[in-house]
């Protein structure tokens, strides 16, 4: 019965926590990416994506919202089950949407949700202070955890718009210390999206879990990227952090050959991609 996770048709096992942690420790950066969809995300897995995600940006990018709270744990169960179709060896992480996670029993409600009926294998949540003892009670339940620290999408009302955090030294002092507490409360990963370099450097060294970088400069243990910035889907203007990758390929796998192959030989992200 043990060996239904490696049965997958693949010549390797499937990805899964122990191999992102072993990955940390050898120092192969991990590539991460979101997707939304069955076909997609056969694509993304066909490219050798280790981790993908399925973020709560699809309420930007397929609902065509223009921040990701309107979006519902019914919406992410329904996107995170159509990916995992999709998906044969890729490690599957779900977001638990805007309001999802108020305290520790609706947390593990809605993670027990995303796991059971979207086939998630880990959840993701936008934490800070407020959410370890959250993190604490998934831990206690073994619901695998990455807490996103550093720009958090969800509190854009709050913070006054999409903007990098921990610029000054005292946030990223207080910032690098909050991610060190989730990662002791119980979480597995942590990503941080939106920092200056330095932060992202001091967070990688400071923790024994992975460190997945979106806009956190070049020393994290691994990067994500949206789909659809990567693939040149999204209009208008993207982040500092997004390369263009569709330019200078033919088809969209080649496209996501091409963003594995440059996390994997520290190719992406280059200066002009980072903050400082
Ligand atoms: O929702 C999402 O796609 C994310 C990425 C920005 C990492 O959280």
């Amino acid at each position: 019965m043990y060996t239904q996770l490696e049965q997958r048709g693949m010549a390797e096992p499937p990805v899964n926590v122990s191999t992102l942690r072993t990955m940390k420790e050898k120092g192969e950066p991990i590539a991460c990416l979101t997707a939304y969809d069955a076909s997609y995300a056969a694509l993304v897995d066909a490219a050798r994506t280790d981790l993908v995600l399925v973020g709560d940006s699809l309420g930007m990018v397929i609902q065509g919202h223009d921040t990701t709270v309107p979006v519902t744990v019914d919406d992410i169960v329904y996107h995170t089950r159509a990916v995992a179709r999709g998906l044969r060896h890729a490690f599957l992480v779900a977001d638990m949407p805007f309001m999802s996670y108020t305290n520790a029993g609706q947390a593990l409600d809605n993670a027990v949700r995303l796991m059971q009926e979207g086939g998630a294998m880990m959840i993701k949540l936008e934490g800070g202070k407020g959410q370890i003892e959250i993190v604490e009670h998934l831990a206690r339940h073994d619901i695998p955890v990455c807490a996103h620290v550093g720009l958090k999408p969800q509190s854009v009302h709050k913070i006054g718009g999409f903007k990098v955090q921990g610029r000054e030294p005292d946030k990223a002092k207080e910032m690098v210390g909050t991610a060190k507490r989730l990662q002791d409360a119980g979480a597995d990963i942590v990503l941080l999206e939106c920092v200056p370099n330095e932060v992202g450097q001091a967070t990688t060294k400071k923790l024994d879990v992975p460190v997945i970088g979106i806009g956190a400069g070049p020393h994290v243990d691994g990067q994500i990227l949206v789909l659809y910035d990567i693939l040149d889907i999204t209009q208008g203007r993207t982040p500092r952090f997004v390369r263009n990758f569709q330019k200078e390929h033919d088809s969209p796998l080649a496209a996501l050959q091409a963003y594995v192959l440059a996390v994997k030989n520290r190719e992406y992200p280059a200066a002009e991609h980072c903050f400082s």
